[in-house]
């Protein structure tokens, strides 16, 4: 079975409105074929930067949205805002979502399912604490957060898992190559059971968590790891790129 890869850029809360618009059109630039590339700037520069690339050489994708279509909502943004600006991916229940913004499994749901209803691809995060992999929780957890799925996502194309675990986070200390194929497999094996093996087969599974060009291969080389969700990597073009043309 053969994934196409998939490598984004979650920009977290960096950038300006032009270092966002260079850092994309230097991203587009050098995009190598044969990988699917996305980036997640801000939301208030997703407009800038969708109109600068405009592009089907880069995917423009959103960090986070809220599940309700449209009301009495404030500050939140709706899948129907982000289409309207060209989004096509979404991430749902980002490490730092969950732990520092404090939102629940019941919130990440609802959210996966309207992006996925919304007729965008969902980028959903899981990954273990570090006290959790040390108690042997890690298969637990996961498989707690892929149960946010539901048996409605039958497009394995518009459904991507990042596992991403949380002590590597902007820690510098990614996961062993083994240590990352080993969840990767087991989220697999879940898609497996949970649907069937042929749509897992075609669900790309992203690796996140201090990705940087320098370990970039031998993750993006293991059976299982489709892609990687990049945070301070993809802040500089060269890295960005440097890691997109590891998974070739
Ligand atoms: P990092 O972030 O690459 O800076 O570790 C990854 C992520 O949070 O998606």
């Amino acid at each position: 079975m053969t994934r196409t890869p998939f490598i984004a850029g979650n920009w977290k809360m960096n950038t300006a409105r032009s270092g966002a618009v260079e850092l994309a059109k230097a991203v587009a630039k050098g995009a190598p074929k044969g990988v699917s590339l996305g980036v997640a700037p801000p939301f208030v520069y997703l407009d800038a930067v969708g109109q600068a690339i405009a592009s089907p050489s880069l995917l423009l994708g959103a960090q986070d949205v809220y599940f309700e279509k449209n009301g009495a909502f404030t500050g939140e943004i709706s899948v129907e805002m982000l289409k309207d600006l060209g989004v096509k991916f979404v991430l749902a229940g980002h490490s730092e979502r969950r732990h520092v913004l404090g939102e629940a499994s019941a919130l990440v749901a609802r959210k996966v399912q309207a992006i996925y209803a919304g007729g965008l691809t969902l980028v959903h995060c899981v990954g273990e604490k570090i006290e959790q992999r040390d108690a042997g929780q890690t298969f637990d957890v996961v498989k707690r957060q892929l149960e946010e799925l539901t048996s409605a996502m039958q497009d394995p194309q518009r459904l991507v898992i990042a596992y991403e675990p949380v002590w590597a986070i902007g820690t510098g200390r990614n996961a062993t190559d083994a240590q990352a194929q080993e969840v990767h497999a087991f989220v697999r094996q879940h898609l497996a059971k949970s649907w069937n093996k042929d749509f897992a087969d075609r669900v790309r599974i992203q690796y996140g968590g201090s990705m940087k060009p320098e370990n970039a291969r031998g993750l993006l080389s293991q059976p299982d790891i489709d892609g990687g969700l990049i945070g301070g990597a993809s802040l500089k073009a060269d890295a960005f790129l440097a890691i997109a043309a590891a998974a070739l």
